[in-house]
């Protein structure tokens, strides 16, 4: 496995935005990065699927579909676009997505997700991967769960990241679906155990630099969500611990200048929020923390622009 995709940021809607991801890759070189989830739909009503060239290298596409068709259609146009790798999403539950039969609910059909699986290697040349979960429903025995993932090694799938939580599709909303069911990640363990030789990405609940250590010593890569959003700087240790970079030395200042210049020639084209979001983790940790999250939370909704100078007088000056 390549080494700059031992650790991934994982995909989060309304989180891993171009700008967020331009942002983490000012942090740090070596992640691996996810889009937001992208539909097929989306993409046959006009969706352009442009990345950032250098800055969003290392960049997969998460793409939500169930038509094979679609999907390989799909995974040519992404692979010509200059993402690095597609994902599958079979773990969402949100319902809307479930309404489209997109997401976690395709769990229930094997089948179909190896046969889209199938399609998108046969229009492209890069890797594909499936996320998906534990289980979803009634279907969370470790048998049902097996036969899935052969199933899907057989369909040429690359590797699997799997979310260490089953799903509830009634009843839990999506942010439920990230805490309430129980993190397994023995489940996850045996499956690699029975599948040595497949590539096996764990998710869910990780979040102190040991256990990211220890994941990545047990599994092929590891997936970090929230807390990539809650404290980036995290991806300084993750740079120096897993992909022995030491020339990570970025200062908050540093990073913030660079993130401010690029405020700077976008600052016509979006809203406050969409720019400032990425900020908001800067100084998780440090006395600073309070201050700067409400000072990021007034710029999104100031009238006069926003205020980059009294940001750096605040944290820098
Ligand atoms: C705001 C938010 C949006 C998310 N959107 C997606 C998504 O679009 N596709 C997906 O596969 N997972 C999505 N997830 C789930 C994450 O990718 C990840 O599986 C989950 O948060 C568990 O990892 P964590 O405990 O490290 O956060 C989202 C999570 C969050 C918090």
């Amino acid at each position: 496995m390549d080494g700059f995709n031992k650790v991934h940021v994982a995909p989060m809607v309304g989180v891993t935005t171009a700008h967020f991801n331009y942002f983490l890759r000012i942090i740090s070189k070596n992640i691996g990065l996810y889009t937001e989830m992208v539909s097929t739909n989306s993409i046959r009503h006009g969706k352009v699927l442009n990345r950032v060239p250098r800055v969003e290298d290392k960049l997969t596409i998460q793409l939500a579909g169930n038509c094979p068709g679609e999907l390989g259609f799909c995974a040519g146009l992404a692979e010509y676009k200059g993402y690095a790798a597609i994902n599958l999403n079979v773990g969402c539950p949100s319902s809307k997505i479930k309404k489209a039969n997109y997401g976690a609910v395709l769990f229930k059909s094997p089948s179909l997700v190896a046969a889209c699986v199938g399609a998108m290697k046969d229009n492209c040349d890069i890797p594909v991967s499936v996320k998906t979960r534990i289980g979803v429903d009634d279907f969370d025995n470790y048998q049902y769960l097996a036969r899935f993932i052969e199933q899907l090694l057989r369909s040429g799938c690359d590797e699997i990241v799997l979310h260490a939580r089953k799903a509830l599709l009634k009843g839990l909303s999506p942010k439920a679906n990230r805490t309430i069911p129980r993190l397994r990640y023995d489940v996850v363990e045996s499956i690699k155990k029975d599948f040595p030789d497949a590539k096996i990405c764990i998710n869910g609940g990780i979040g102190a630099i040991g256990s990211i250590v220890n994941f990545c010593d047990s599994f092929d890569s590891v997936m970090l969500g929230r807390i990539i959003d809650k404290n980036p700087m995290i991806l300084q240790e993750i740079d120096k611990c897993i992909y022995n970079d030491v020339t990570n030395n970025y200062t908050r200042h540093d990073i913030f200048q660079h993130y401010s210049s690029y405020i700077d020639m976008h600052k016509y084209s979006y809203s406050n929020i969409m720019l400032m979001k990425p900020l908001m983790g800067l100084f998780y940790g440090t006395p600073l923390a309070k201050k700067w999250h409400k000072a990021i939370i007034d710029s999104f909704n100031s009238k006069n622009g926003i205020d980059l100078d009294g940001l750096r007088n605040l944290a820098f000056v």
